[in-house]
């Protein structure tokens, strides 16, 4: 979906004044405001029920901006050339202009050069990087369409630009490259695979540390949830109970016994991970909104964007 130059500037014109935009990105949709303005960052945290210790993405439209937020390295500088603009979020370490509201008051900041004309356009015409972390209230489903942020938290935001469907589905994969050890905080919308092909084998253990704090919440234990509880199954259930509804997410729809089921969705139906990483956040919403007893979760393969898809099913079954 085409968004014209009089939205975009009208959705600027928002956030110059310290407003709150939801945009959309090749990931997910985010949750706009100015990075370098405290109190219009802060609204973002109360919109989202977000705690403090959560810190935010920040998002630029062109390298030249970089320097004055963070400090480059040789590493960053050739994944910069390899991925962006794409579903990289990148580690570094901050510089003072970066409030420190946005980075949970670490030393570091998470930097992000999306792939998505509207949110590109939105950033230029604003003047100044946007902090934006997915639209959703903290800890639910992330929103791939502007009908989930509507569904979701429409009334307490200025204004949504309405993009049409995220193309990747899953949020970007964030790497830390604050120290000399490369670490994966998150696996996303960009396979380690075509990382490593870049700049050799990182760590890829993106769980939490024990006794540490999170690094990012994407390191909790539970995180992206359906309300409706949801379980990854080991094995396809043999057993069902006439009076439960039950849902299934199935990877290609071969699941045994799936007629048993009152809804089911299909991530992709010739078992390619791309497509299931785009539809995803969507099956979720879809059967979390069909009144089901619980929703059974089939595992997809852990390679690829399969990687992503399974770290987010192994937080939503957390809760
Ligand atoms: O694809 C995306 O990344 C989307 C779109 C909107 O750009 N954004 C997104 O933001 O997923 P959010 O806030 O839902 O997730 C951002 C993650 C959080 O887990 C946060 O802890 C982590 O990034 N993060 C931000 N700054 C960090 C830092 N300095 N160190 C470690 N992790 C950080
Ligand atoms: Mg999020």
């Amino acid at each position: 979906m085409e968004l014209s130059q009089r939205q975009i500037q009208h959705a600027a014109s928002i956030i110059r004044k310290g407003g709150v935009v939801a945009f959309p990105t090749e990931t997910v949709y985010g949750l706009g405001a100015n990075a370098l303005d405290t109190n219009a960052c802060a609204r973002i945290f109360e919109i989202k029920n977000r705690p403090f210790f959560d810190p935010l993405i920040v998002h630029v439209a062109d390298l030249s901006v970089l320097e004055s937020l963070c400090v480059l390295n040789p590493k960053a500088e050739k994944l910069m050339q390899a991925f962006w603009p794409g579903p990289l979020t990148l580690v570094l370490p901050k510089k003072d202009i970066v409030p420190d509201l946005i980075t949970s008051g670490l030393p570091t900041v998470a930097i992000r050069f999306p792939d998505h004309r509207c949110a590109l356009e939105l950033i230029r015409a604003a003047g100044f990087p946007i902090a934006a972390p997915s639209a959703n209230p903290f800890g639910y489903l992330s929103p791939t369409t502007a009908e989930h942020v509507r569904e979701q938290i429409g009334n307490k935001v200025d204004l949504i630009l309405d993009g049409g469907r995220c193309r990747v589905g899953v949020e970007s994969t964030i790497l830390d490259l604050s120290t000399q050890k490369i670490r994966m905080l998150r696996p996303g919308g960009l396979s380690i695979e075509d990382i490593e092909c870049v700049i050799g084998k990182i760590e890829k253990d993106s769980s939490l540390p024990k006794g540490n704090k999170p690094l990012a919440p994407g390191q909790l234990p539970f995180h992206y949830s359906p309300h409706t509880k949801l379980r990854l199954l080991e094995k396809p259930r043999l057993k069902f109970q006439k009076s439960k509804r039950l849902g299934l997410l199935s990877f290609t729809g071969s699941t045994p016994k799936i007629s048993k089921y009152t809804h089911v969705e299909i991530l992709s139906r010739k078992a390619d991970l791309r497509e299931a990483a785009a539809n995803f956040f969507s099956c979720l919403h879809q059967l979390d909104n069909a009144h089901l007893d619980a929703i059974d979760a089939e595992p997809v393969p852990s390679h690829g964007l399969g990687r992503a898809i399974l770290d987010r099913l192994n937080k939503a079954s957390a809760r």
